[in-house]
């Protein structure tokens, strides 16, 4: 398939290139870099062996975006670009809502004129807000409590609705968990501006010295240990349910909501031991007043994933923090 990925030299972007590579995939990758560096296209090209086209583009440039359109022939579009840090959002509403959805319904206005219809977006875990319980299955009603998270909503409700408009359009709704780990070679990973808002970067922050200890948000929760639990998914194992989900929406119609976790929960103090006896570091902490916002459980229901798209999570917690700890300790300034 020739496959147009939006925000393809992002963290998940990146790892998802390399697996569709692995398959012959042909790609086209659009990035304007305002998360990412130049530099991952070619560590791309080392891991895979592949060759792919790259396009520095902003996805709200419709005129720029549709030279893509007309140079390529498209038959799925893989979007991951847009904006990610919640607490960001907060403070730059605008700026989140303009980029994540405007360039949304550019890229589908551009999809629509080029009969190319079939989307796999990248929602998120955030849309299943405070209120429902664990674990979470796709139907659940859905909120969200920031303007990032509102915009993963509204954009579920604008590709909804695109399908209503033309049954023509086959769309996947990915709902991501957390998302962690690397490429096993250590040559790509996460790399956040600033102080890490994420768990695991924090902790490879502390491990590689750059922090001088972890804290932990919460001890009182109604949890296993008192620590917030989460659902940890591995980036590589994320990637290849995105290799699944433009293979199954290429012979069929309609919307898809899927959650993409590993349908287990682990507690911030078990993400901690786990990347101390992976990697054998330790990582000081103190524990700390709740951070606002969180909730104690978030955990995904994946069985519509293994049904739908016979894909489930294979790698361990130790496998993520084994990972993660080979980027970081490899690269401890990240790409630059
Ligand atoms: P990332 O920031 O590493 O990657 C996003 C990429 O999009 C970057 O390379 C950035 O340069 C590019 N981009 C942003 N706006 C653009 C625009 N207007 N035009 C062109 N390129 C643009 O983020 P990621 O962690 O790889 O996440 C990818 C997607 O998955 C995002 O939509 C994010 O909201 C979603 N998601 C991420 C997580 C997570 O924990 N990482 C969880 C749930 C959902
Ligand atoms: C956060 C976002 C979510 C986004 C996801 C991407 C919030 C409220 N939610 O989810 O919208 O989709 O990232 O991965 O920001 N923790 C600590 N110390 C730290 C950092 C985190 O104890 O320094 C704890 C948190 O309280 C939480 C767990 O670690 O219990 C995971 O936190 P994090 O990695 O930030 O992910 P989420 O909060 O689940």
């Amino acid at each position: 398939m020739n496959i147009l990925v939006t925000g393809g030299t992002g963290y998940i972007g990146s790892h998802t290139v390399i697996e569709l590579l692995k398959l012959d995939h042909n790609i086209i990758i659009a990035d304007n870099f305002s998360n990412s560096k130049p530099g991952v296209l070619n560590l791309i090209r080392e891991i895979s062996g592949k060759e792919f086209k790259f396009y520095q583009v902003d996805i709200l440039d419709r005129e720029n975006l549709e030279k893509v359109f007309i140079n390529n022939s498209i038959d799925a579009v893989i979007h991951f670009a847009g904006l990610k840090a919640v607490g960001e959002s907060v403070a730059m509403p605008v700026a989140y809502y303009h980029n994540n959805i405007t360039s949304t319904l550019v890229l589908c206005d551009l999809m629509n004129k080029y009969d190319v219809k079939n989307m796999v977006f990248s929602s998120s875990a955030t849309v299943y807000g405070m209120n429902n319980i664990s674990p979470l299955t796709e139907d659940l009603p859905l909120s969200t409590t920031n303007p990032y998270g509102s915009t993963k909503m509204m954009i579920e409700q604008i590709l909804q609705d695109v399908y209503i408009s033309d049954n023509g359009w086959s769309t996947a709704l990915l709902r991501y968990f957390n998302p962690i780990g690397a490429h096993e070679s250590g040559k790509i990973g996460e790399d956040p501006n600033g102080i890490p808002n994420n768990l695991m970067p924090y902790i490879t922050q502390v491990a590689v010295g750059k922090r001088d200890q972890l804290s932990i948000f919460g001890s009182d929760y109604d949890t296993h240990d008192g620590t917030g639990v989460r659902d940890y998914i591995h980036v590589v194992d994320l990637a290849r349910g995105h290799v699944k989900a433009v293979e199954y929406i290429a012979d069929k119609t309609g919307v898809e909501a899927i959650n993409l976790g590993a349908g287990k929960g682990y507690s911030v103090l078990d993400v901690v031991n786990n990347f101390q006896k992976a990697n054998e570091i330790k990582i000081p902490y103190v524990l700390t007043d709740r951070r606002p916002g969180d909730i104690a459980t978030c955990y995904a229901d994946a069985g519509k994933a293994e049904k739908l798209l016979g894909w489930k999570a294979e790698k361990t917690l130790e496998d993520m923090c084994r990972d993660s700890w080979r980027w970081q300790s490899k690269n401890p300034n990240g790409y630059e």
